[in-house]
């Protein structure tokens, strides 16, 4: 190692420093790290420890609590996950085409408008299958006023998104005609990667936001997506996260959760009408 260079110290986290990331991680971003998360905290935390060239777990907790605006969406990122496909829970894409869709071109007939939003997007495999399932749901001789936004804490994972280059592994969820609809291959890259053509990304914004804090956005949306996020955050935060995404929602609007999430004891304002997909407003008699 050079004579320059930070030593590195391994070892493991602390007790105080455990719990003071716990309970920063739980305010702030709403995630509970149990006790057995304890590895797992001191392993990302080493990466992002070597990345910024600290010497230690204790001094980079330092940085947090001394630089909190510096830090804390990069201390969020490091242990949240980003894990994420096209067409991930393709019953989802399918319910959107079949059920979703045609309910919103009759009824938003008049106005044309459509608003969906994406809500912890990660690298934008979500938003973009939402828009590739909404363009080709609609019908071509019509012109709608579709937007999508797609928000998420991270900033990395979002600048991604917004670039849209994908390598080409990651297309395998998607069908060879929707790949040559709505992928080009990147220029000046390698072969291997493909980027999002103009005309699906122009409806996607991708925005910073922490689920758990300001929203600045006022609604209606027609959907809303929310997958794989709530099952970090503790009931409370997961029933006041509901109730905000229902005051968002246009009356009978959909909300789709992920694969492991349930509304269950959450709230009374939606039903299921769906595996893992509600809609807003009480159950019809
Ligand atoms: C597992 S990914 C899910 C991605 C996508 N929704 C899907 O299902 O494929 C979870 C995402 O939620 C984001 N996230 C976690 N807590 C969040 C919060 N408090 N506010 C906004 N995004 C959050 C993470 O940064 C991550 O990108």
């Amino acid at each position: 190692m050079p004579a320059s260079a930070p030593a590195y110290s391994a070892d493991s986290i602390s007790e105080a420093d455990f719990r003071y990331i716990r309970a920063i991680i739980a305010e702030q971003a709403g995630i509970q790290l149990s006790e057995q998360k304890r590895s797992m905290v001191h392993s990302r935390l080493a990466k992002r420890v070597r990345s910024l060239g600290l010497p230690s777990i204790a001094a980079y907790c330092d940085q947090v609590r001394n630089y909190p605006e510096r830090e804390l969406t990069g201390l969020i990122s490091a242990l949240t996950t980003n894990v994420t496909a096209f067409f991930r829970e393709p019953h989802h894409f399918a319910f959107l085409a079949e059920r979703i869709m045609p309910e919103l071109l009759e009824r938003n007939a008049a106005s044309r408008r459509l608003r969906i939003w994406s809500a912890g997007c990660s690298s934008g495999e979500e938003p973009y299958s939402i828009a590739m399932t909404v363009i080709e749901a609609m019908p071509a001789s019509q012109s709608w006023d579709f937007k999508l936004l797609a928000t998420d804490l991270d900033q990395e994972v979002l600048a991604f998104g917004r670039e849209g280059v994908y390598r080409g592994d990651r297309l395998d969820g998607i069908a060879p005609e929707q790949r040559r609809r709505w992928f080009r291959r990147a220029a000046a890259r390698s072969v291997d990667r493909a980027l999002v053509v103009e005309t699906l990304r122009e409806h996607v914004s991708f925005l910073p936001l922490n689920l758990m804090g300001q929203w600045p956005m006022k609604g209606p949306f027609d959907v809303i997506f929310c997958r794989n996020v709530i099952i970090y955050f503790d009931q409370p935060r997961k029933a006041r996260l509901i109730r905000r995404f229902s005051d968002l929602l246009t009356e009978g609007g959909h909300l789709i959760i992920g694969h492991s999430e349930s509304l269950h004891g959450l709230t009374d304002r939606f039903r299921p009408i769906g595996k893992t997909i509600y809609r807003r407003g009480a159950a019809e008699c």
